[in-house]
């Protein structure tokens, strides 16, 4: 039986949630990572080093003992965030980044950036600290086409911030066009992309197509930012698979309950691929012929550009399918795991 056997991967963008949510899906992500950038969009948001650290202190509590997981933390970014927040941030060795929403963008962004003119003294603390900006990238314009607003916000927001601030790490979450992907590689070192399983699977015809033999909205595959056509999907795997390491790993995987997700009330973008995101990677990657470039991909490119040491420990995927199932327990309710239903051709050995 074939078999891949890589140092153990980190995952650059992840929602854990919090509470019972978070008890309920944080030891899928820690059986297969070493380590997270957990986002900070609760409610209320992540905005300050102590509210970081007791998330943090809540994440490794939930997390089973006989895993060796380490949650980086992030703050998120406010119209309000003062710069001895920042200075807070250089000073403390757990939080990691500081998370860009536009207000209104995604789930839980309400209390996003309204102008980004309004933090732009903020990005001049970070840069002085050298503490990386991470950028959802849409504008919040709903005025723009759903299909544009990644596009739009590179071309109106991301390349003047870019060039304002040269010295400043910036990482472009979920990339999910070929404008972004030529950006990021037109742009200097100092900016780099995360990847998601869904953007490098799913075309925006799998919002519509049948899952169990409906043929409906299928809101499990809707996220932000939203998949979008088959040229764009191909240009975001030519990234993923090219060996370059501006590239590197990020599922953003959101989780949101089956009831909200399928009630019309709610669209909740976010696609939970935490159940077996490393096997869906690696499926693609091999798929594409393109297995030995998977674990610089996964387990080298994120390290390297966060300034991480590399983790040393091993992990081995095998190329056995098995049944991704339809729903999972989620506090008291279900959710449903990307590509729920359907078979993943490689599993992780446990
Ligand atoms: C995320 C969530 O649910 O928190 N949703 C998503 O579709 N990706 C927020 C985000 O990262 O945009
Ligand atoms: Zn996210």
């Amino acid at each position: 039986m074939q078999t891949l056997t890589i140092q153990k991967p980190d995952d650059f963008h992840l929602h854990l949630r919090d509470g019972a949510a978070m008890n309920s899906i944080v030891n899928y992500s820690a059986a297969q990572f070493s380590r997270a950038i957990v986002m900070p969009n609760l409610t209320p948001p992540i905005i300050s080093v102590d509210m970081a650290m007791s998330y943090r202190k809540r994440i490794l509590d939930s997390v089973d003992k006989n895993f060796n997981f380490e949650p980086l933390m992030t703050l998120y970014l406010t119209d309000d965030t003062s710069l001895s927040e920042i200075v807070n941030v250089s000073r403390n060795e757990r939080v990691k980044a500081i998370k860009y929403y536009p207000a209104g963008a995604t789930t839980n962004s309400e209390n996003g950036v309204t102008d980004i003119k309004k933090v732009y003294s903020v990005f001049e603390a970070m840069t002085k600290y050298d503490i990386p900006l991470l950028i959802h990238g849409e504008v919040n314009d709903k005025d723009v086409d759903i299909y544009d607003r990644e596009k739009v916000f590179i071309e109106k927001f991301l390349i003047p911030l870019a060039n304002d601030f040269s010295d400043l790490r910036i990482v472009l979450e979920h990339i999910s066009t070929r404008t972004a992907v030529d950006f990021i590689l037109s742009a200097s070192n100092k900016l780099a992309a995360t990847i998601t399983p869904q953007h490098l699977l799913l075309n925006r015809n799998d919002l519509y197509k049948d899952i169990n033999n409906k043929d409906s909205f299928q809101p499990h595959n809707y996220c932000a930012p939203v998949v979008k056509d088959e040229k764009d999907r191909l240009a975001v795997l030519s990234a993923a698979i090219s060996g370059n390491p501006k590239f590197f790993l990020g599922t953003d995987s959101a989780p949101h309950a089956l009831s909200k997700k399928e009630s019309n009330a709610c669209l909740c973008p976010g696609v939970f691929s935490a159940y077996n995101a490393l096997e869906l990677y690696v499926e693609i990657f091999d798929k594409e012929d393109q297995l030995d470039k998977f674990e610089a991909f996964a387990s080298f490119f994120g390290a390297d550009f966060y300034g991480l040491e590399r983790n040393s420990d091993k992990i081995t995927l095998i190329k056995n399918a098995v049944d991704i199932p339809n729903a999972l327990p989620y506090d008291n309710d279900k959710i449903v795991p990307m590509q729920a239903g359907k078979t993943c051709a490689w599993q992780l050995k446990r």
